[in-house]
C-alpha cells in the first residue's frame, strides 16, 4: 500500500496523508447513513450529553455505554439559553460514537477491507484492533473546537501502539476546522490519561510538556476521500467552525493485540463483542 519514501515519511512526521483514499460513492454511503441515524435519534430527556472537547467530556451513563453502541452528542453550542434546539437537530450534532464499526454494516463496511488492512500494516499495526468510531460533524457555525490532544491518551497500550484513520468525508480547510498538528511531534511524550475505574472517568497530567504552538503547527488542508493515517503520540487540534460548511469526517482508533491494553481504558470490550481488525 505504501512506498517506502511514505513510510519513511510517516516515521519522521508522525502522520501520512493519502488522497482520494474512498471513492465518491463511498463517502455518499456513510454519509447517508449517518443521516439516517441522526433523524432516528430521539434526543434524551436529560440534554446533557454533549461533548466537543475531548479534554472535558460529560460522561454519564450515555456516553459509557456508547463504547459498544452507536450515540449522538450534541454540540456544547447546540441549544440556547431557554434549552431548546437553535437549529435542527441534523444540525446541532456533534458526533456519532462509538462502536458503528461494529454494530452498523454500512460503517462497518467502510471501515474494513483489504487496503486498510495492507494499510494498518504498513504503519506497523501486525495485529490491528479496532477500539472506536466516530462520525464528527463539525457543524456549521457551531462546529466546536477540539483542543490539543493526543489520541494514546484514551487508547493506552505497552508499548504505545494506537494509530488513527481519520477519513475526510468533506474538503477540511482552515475555514471549517480541518486538523492541525506540528510534524514530528509524535516524538514526544505523552501527556495525559484518561483513566476509568467502573462509572468514574479521570484525566490524569504525566507530562508538562507544552504543546505545539499555533505559530509552529500546520494545517492539514484535505480533500473529500482523503484518509490521514497519524501516530497515537501526535498531538493535533482543530479549531471551532464559524464558517457555512461542514465539515464531516470519520475515524477509527486501531491498536496492535502484541501490546497490552490498559485495563484503565474507558472502552472495554467482552468475549461476546471482542474488538476485531480490519
Ligand atoms: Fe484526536
Amino acid at each position: 500500500m505504501l512506498k517506502s519514501e511514505q513510510q519513511t515519511a510517516y516515521q519522521r512526521d508522525g502522520y501520512l496523508v493519502l488522497p482520494h483514499f474512498k471513492s465518491p460513492d463511498a463517502l455518499q454511503a456513510l454519509r447517508q447513513r449517518a443521516d439516517d441515524i441522526v433523524d432516528a435519534f430521539v434526543p434524551p430527556a436529560t440534554k446533557t450529553i454533549f461533548t466537543t472537547n475531548e479534554q472535558v467530556r460529560s460522561v454519564d451513563r450515555y456516553f459509557l455505554d456508547s463504547a459498544a453502541n452507536t450515540s449522538c452528542f450534541f454540540e456544547e453550542e447546540a441549544f440556547g439559553p431557554d434549552g431548546e434546539l437553535r437549529q435542527a437537530k441534523a444540525l446541532s450534532i456533534n458526533k456519532i460514537g462509538h462502536a458503528m464499526h461494529d454494530v452498523d454494516p454500512v460503517f462497518s463496511a467502510f471501515s474494513r477491507g483489504p487496503e486498510l488492512r495492507q494499510l494498518a500494516q504498513d504503519v506497523g499495526l501486525s495485529q490491528p484492533e479496532i477500539w472506536q468510531s466516530m462520525y464528527i460533524f463539525k457543524q456549521p457555525g457551531i462546529g466546536g473546537e477540539v483542543g490539543w490532544h493526543q489520541d494514546a491518551t484514551f487508547f493506552e497500550t505497552t508499548p504505545i501502539t494506537v494509530t488513527t484513520f481519520w477519513f475526510a468525508l468533506e474538503d477540511a480547510t482552515v475555514h471549517n476546522g480541518c486538523l492541525w498538528t506540528q510534524p514530528g511531534s509524535h516524538r514526544g511524550p505523552l501527556r495525559e490519561r484518561f483513566v476509568r475505574d467502573a462509572d468514574q472517568v479521570t484525566m490524569q497530567k504525566l507530562d508538562a510538556t507544552p504543546w505545539p504552538h499555533t505559530t509552529t503547527a500546520i494545517p492539514l488542508e484535505v480533500e473529500a476521500g482523503a484518509l490521514v493515517v497519524f501516530h497515537g503520540l501526535l498531538p493535533h487540534y482543530s479549531a471551532p467552525n464559524r464558517s457555512s460548511a461542514s465539515r464531516h469526517a470519520y475515524t477509527l482508533h486501531v491498536t496492535d493485540a502484541t501490546a497490552h491494553y490498559s485495563a484503565a481504558n474507558w472502552i472495554q470490550r467482552s468475549a461476546a463483542m471482542p474488538a476485531r481488525g480490519f
